[in-house]
């Protein structure tokens, strides 16, 4: 059984900020969050989450049943933290036969790493995820004798040839729990940082004659922690580069692999292209043959098949049919859903409404709760009035409607099938099907009206 133990009680001081250092966002998730997905995918059977500053918020944010939070007080180092998560304590029988030990601020390690780390510890020895790296400064340096790791030494304890080691510890490893839970009692903190270090049980693991093994990661950003928003910055565009890759291998045309970002999961049909600077948010899918213009906005969102989302869209919690036309510059709010080959134009609102087939509302509108059939045309500046301040109420505008511009749909009102609705008006009734309804002021004409003019005299005394 595999035990997982993350280590996240470091304060975080160089991210200069209040929320805690594993909360901050990385695709929209929290670093630790990251970490915790990626042990789920490798089959831990538990979680154990050391925690430090600001821990409170840390479990609130990400309670799950899988996770047992160990909280560190004060934080000694990395092997006290380290033992304050030993399953069950120091005495009792291990259960886990090994655990694997991650970082909160490591959020990009991949699962097929951590399965190679996994598989180079079978066995019963102790598995180091190593590195070799230009610079290795701030990192534990790999000791090795005739090619065999005999230690770590961190950089603040490290002499100059020490120093001049380029295989660094990344810091995640897996070891038998049973030796962990020999060891870690018996650490000192005799060193540079007067810290427990995890570290020092590679030492440990050679005098007993156990072997100690190494695994690569298959690229050095995976193990990079967040120390500071530039670090943050610097892996979100590794992140993003990469989720860009994976779907241009799938197929997606994306006009600047450098301009998408994905806060989420973003699943697309063949064919699909997105221009730049778009933003998905939550879960979107887009289907064959979709396109979405430039600068666009979509979260959780479904775009039907050959639906054409044009520059400047924000889209949130809705559905476009197939073949629709959306934008530039439309706003699709939560619960809207549009059928096949709906065209929204530029200024129009639509949320909480339903839209049928070839329905339009090309300019200038705002369609809140309501119910559009097939075939109907809502003209241009048409409101729903849905709110009288307190209550929302539905407008329903049956199929083949015909509405003309500027019009207010004052709610809960009915437009029957076929009716059309004359420009400006105001429709507090029901409009019946297939007549024309009008409710505006007749047109009337002056003749010789003469415009005022401007009073040109002297001033009246006041
Ligand atoms: C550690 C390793 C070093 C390695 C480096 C990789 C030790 C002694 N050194 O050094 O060999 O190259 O990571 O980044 O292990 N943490 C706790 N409690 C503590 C101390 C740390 O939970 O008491 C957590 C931190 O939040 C962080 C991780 O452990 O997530 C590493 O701590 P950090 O202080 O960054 O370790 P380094 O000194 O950089
Ligand atoms: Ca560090």
């Amino acid at each position: 059984m595999l035990n997982v133990t993350i280590l996240a009680a470091g304060q975080g001081k160089r991210m200069h900020s209040d929320l805690p250092k594993v909360l901050h966002a990385l695709a929209g998730k929290a670093l630790l969050a990251h970490v915790l997905d990626t042990a789920r995918t490798i089959g831990a059977e538990h979680i154990r989450v050391v925690y430090g500053h600001g821990g409170e918020q840390v479990r609130a944010a990400l309670d799950a049943p899988d996770i047992t939070w160990v909280v560190q007080e004060p934080q000694l180092g990395t092997g006290h933290a380290v033992l304050q998560a030993l399953p069950g304590g120091v005495l009792s029988a291990p259960t886990e036969s090994s655990t694997l030990v991650l970082y909160g601020d490591v959020p990009l390690i991949r699962a097929s790493t951590l399965q190679r780390l996994i598989e180079t510890a079978a066995g019963g020895s102790l598995a180091l995820l190593t590195a070799h790296v230009d610079k290795p400064q701030g990192y534990g340096r790999i000791v090795r004798v005739e090619g065999r790791v005999t230690r770590i030494v961190e950089e603040k304890d490290a002499d100059d040839a020490e120093r001049a080691i380029r295989e660094i510890n990344t810091g995640i490893l897996v070891a038998p729990t049973a030796a962990l839970q020999r060891w870690l009692p018996t650490l000192g903190n005799r060193n540079a940082q007067g810290e427990y270090y995890l570290t020092d049980i590679v030492a440990l693991a050679v005098a007993e004659g156990m072997q100690v093994a190494t695994a690569h990661p298959d690229a050095v950003w995976e193990t990079e922690g967040v120390n500071s928003k530039v670090q943050l910055a610097m892996l979100e565009r590794v992140h993003q580069r990469n989720i860009a890759e994976r779907l241009m291998e799938s197929g997606v045309t994306l006009s600047d692999p450098a301009r998408i970002d994905v806060r989420g999961e973003l699943n697309c049909g063949r064919d699909v292209g997105i221009d730049i600077n778009c933003l998905f948010e939550g879960r979107v899918e887009l289907a064959d043959g979709a396109t979405v213009g430039a600068n666009c906005v979509l979260k959780n969102c479904r775009i039907g098949a050959g639906a054409r989302i044009a520059p400047f869209c924000h889209i949130e919690d809705a559905v476009v049919g197939p073949d629709s036309i959306v934008g530039p510059f439309a706003r699709l709010r939560p619960g809207t859903t549009l059928g096949r080959d709906v065209h929204i134009g530029n200024f129009v609102e639509v949320k909480n409404s339903t839209i049928a087939d070839h329905s339009k509302a090309n300019h200038l509108a705002y369609v809140g709760d309501a119910t559009i059939g097939s075939r109907v045309n809502v003209g241009a500046g048409t409101i729903t009035c849905n709110y009288d301040g307190a209550n929302k109420f539905r407008t329903v505008i049956e199929d083949d409607v015909f509405i003309g511009s500027d019009t207010q749909l004052v709610a809960p009102v009915t437009v029957g099938r076929g009716a059309t609705l004359g420009a400006g008006t105001t429709l507090t009734k029901d409009a019946p099907a297939d007549q024309l309804t009008v409710s505006r002021a007749r047109q009337m004409s002056v003749p010789g009206w003469k415009r005022p003019v401007k009073n040109t005299g002297p001033k009246k005394k006041d």
